[in-house]
């Protein structure tokens, strides 16, 4: 990987002033039981700029660590400041529902826990040319992965006023889809949209100035824009299903999911095998028919969810 760490990171920052991660210490405290095994190996599945990767090597000293990211800036950091572990780490370029594919190409059969903390890094929102910010003019990308093809600025080129409507809908969960989409179609007919700035302008012009006061008009578009760009949740409903796959009995997958339309998807595919299969009458528990996952702990705190699963079994031949 090319390491240009300086010019990576926002300002004059430094890679030890990089801040530590949000609930970082529940995080340590939910997979412990996990890590603490012997030979156990942890799958971080966004590893972005290792600040929970260092911290979970550095307080177990025995596991090994297999980063997973998207994107290749945030793997470049990710290498330099996990330095110090280099000979317990493996860092694979891959969107996470490549989880199989990756622990296959290292040799790892399964492993004790898996590590999701969902969202764009403070990296890709603090690099102003990658286009994740509505507040700063910037190129229409929003790629986590710049070797991937889709960007901002080829869906709102390309897609039909009734597939804008449905995506600032869904992933936007905006009222004013149907407004805002007409806007882009009739815009893009005079000239094609290239810049953030050129969006906000367009998105703004048609908001209600009430609802204007209420926040920022083009902040629930720019969020389906990026998720539409990175496939977010169709990825993430394949990858905890690979993940719950690769987590051997008595390991741990913990999720911090900071939106609701990622946390339904965490706890609904937790939920579908975390339910007894077992039949009427039978106790609960029992060996063969119990729930394979059994959801520890969920809680929301502020904006934040935690989902905790310990596995009573493989859940690999489980029906879905
Ligand atoms: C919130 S940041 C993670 C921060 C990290 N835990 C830390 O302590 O520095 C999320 C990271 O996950 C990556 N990411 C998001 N979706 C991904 C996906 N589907 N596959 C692989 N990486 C993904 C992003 O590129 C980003 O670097």
């Amino acid at each position: 990987m090319g390491i240009r760490i300086q010019e990576l990171l926002p300002g004059t920052m430094n890679i030890d002033e990089i801040h530590t991660p949000v609930l970082l210490e529940r995080c340590v405290e939910l997979l412990a039981p996990a890590l603490n095994q012997p030979g156990a190996v942890l799958v971080d599945a966004t590893l972005g700029m290792a600040g929970h990767s260092e911290a979970f090597l550095t307080r177990f000293p025995g596991l090994t660590l297999v980063g997973l990211d998207r994107d290749l800036e945030a793997l470049s950091i990710a290498e330099e400041r996990l330095k110090p572990f280099r000979d317990r780490i493996h860092l694979v370029h891959t969107v996470y529902d490549g989880i199989t594919d990756a622990l296959d190409s290292l040799g790892i059969a399964e492993v004790q826990g898996v590590f999701f903390d969902l969202g764009v890094s403070s990296l890709q929102l603090d690099r102003v040319e990658r286009g994740f910010s509505y507040s700063k003019d910037a190129p229409l990308d929003m790629r986590m992965d710049n070797t991937s093809d889709l960007t901002a600025e080829h869906i709102l080129a390309t897609y039909s006023e009734s597939e804008l409507r449905r995506i600032f809908h869904e992933y936007g969960e905006e009222k004013l889809a149907a407004r805002y989409a007409k806007a882009i179609v009739e815009a893009r007919a005079t000239a094609p949209l290239v810049r953030s700035a050129e969006l906000v302008a367009i998105l703004t012009k048609v908001t209600p100035v009430v609802v204007q006061r209420t926040g920022h008009p083009a902040k629930r578009v720019f969020q389906a824009l990026r998720i539409e760009v990175n496939q977010e949740l169709s990825v993430l409903e394949r990858a905890i299903p690979a993940a719950l796959d690769a987590v051997a009995v008595h390991g741990r997958i913990v999720v911090e999911a900071y939106q609701s339309l990622e946390d339904r998807i965490v706890k609904k595919a937790l939920a579908r095998v975390s339910t007894s299969s077992a039949p009427a009458g039978l106790p609960i528990g029992s060996a063969d028919a119990g729930p394979a996952v059994i959801i520890a702990a969920t809680g929301r705190a502020a904006a934040v969810a935690v989902v905790e699963a310990e596995l009573g079994r493989r859940v690999a031949a489980l029906p879905r």
